[in-house]
């Protein structure tokens, strides 16, 4: 199963080469990281240089990806995107904006969570779910809750956690949806369609979301 069944074909997603954690950014990039760990400075490099990859790929004007004051990149007018990390894995997935309104994507190791970290990820529901699906990746909860948030956060612009959400996981399609809880504190748009996707590539779970305008066609 190819990384790009986690989106739609018009998203690009490029999973960042050996090169791609060591080349140089710009100087406004650059600044960015100035004074971080060597490991914050490589990730950040592989992620913006897999960005430009996907950028380019899709004719987008060349320039610097900034961030803003949440960490969100800044993406081309006209553009969307989202970038993930781990320790030897970076994805960046992009696309035109249109009728993908949103996109989230996560990358995270095959490994368990520590117990005391899942209770504060998953509920009831979902630990219980998990617990019987031991076939399983066992971060699937959290990746996906994570890519969701990357998905949301650039249209709610604030933070909600992780028990504001419940995931229904459809293991045979892989994909998933979610139900906001009673705790939610945030309003997801009604509006727009929420697609999620997971899935297991060469050693790594990669969750995907996107949100689209309800009525247009994604495959
Ligand atoms: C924002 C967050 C999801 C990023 O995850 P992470 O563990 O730092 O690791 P990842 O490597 O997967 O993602 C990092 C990238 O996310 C992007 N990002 C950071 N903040 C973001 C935001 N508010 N919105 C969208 N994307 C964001 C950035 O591109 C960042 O990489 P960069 O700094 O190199 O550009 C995480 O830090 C967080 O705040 N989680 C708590 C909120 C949450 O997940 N709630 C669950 C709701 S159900």
């Amino acid at each position: 199963m190819e990384l790009s069944t986690l989106f739609p074909p018009d998203v690009v997603i490029v999973n960042a080469t050996d090169e791609m954690w060591t080349t140089p950014l710009c100087r406004e990039e650059e600044k960015l990281i100035e004074g971080s760990v060597a490991k914050r400075q490589s990730e950040f490099r592989a992620g913006r240089n897999a960005a430009h990859a996907a950028l380019r790929r899709l004719d987008a004007p060349p320039g610097p990806l900034l961030r803003n004051e949440d960490r969100q990149p800044v993406w081309p007018q006209g553009f969307l995107g989202s970038i993930s990390h781990c320790n030897d894995s970076c994805v960046a997935a992009c696309a035109v904006a249109g009728d993908l309104v949103s996109i989230g994507v996560d990358v995270e190791p095959l490994k368990p969570l520590s117990t005391g970290v899942a209770r504060y990820i998953d509920t009831d529901e979902e630990s219980a779910f998990m617990a019987r699906h031991g076939e399983l990746p066992r971060r699937l909860i959290f990746s996906a809750k994570e890519s969701l948030y990357k998905c949301y956060y650039p249209l709610i612009r604030r933070f909600f956690g992780f028990h504001s959400v419940s995931l229904d996981i459809d293991i045979s399609n892989r994909q998933f949806i979610f139900t906001p809880t009673e705790t939610c504190k945030v309003a997801f748009p009604q509006a727009l369609e929420f697609h999620g996707r997971f899935l297991v590539w060469e050693d790594h779970l990669y969750t995907g979301c996107f949100l689209t305008a309800v009525d247009s066609v994604t495959d």
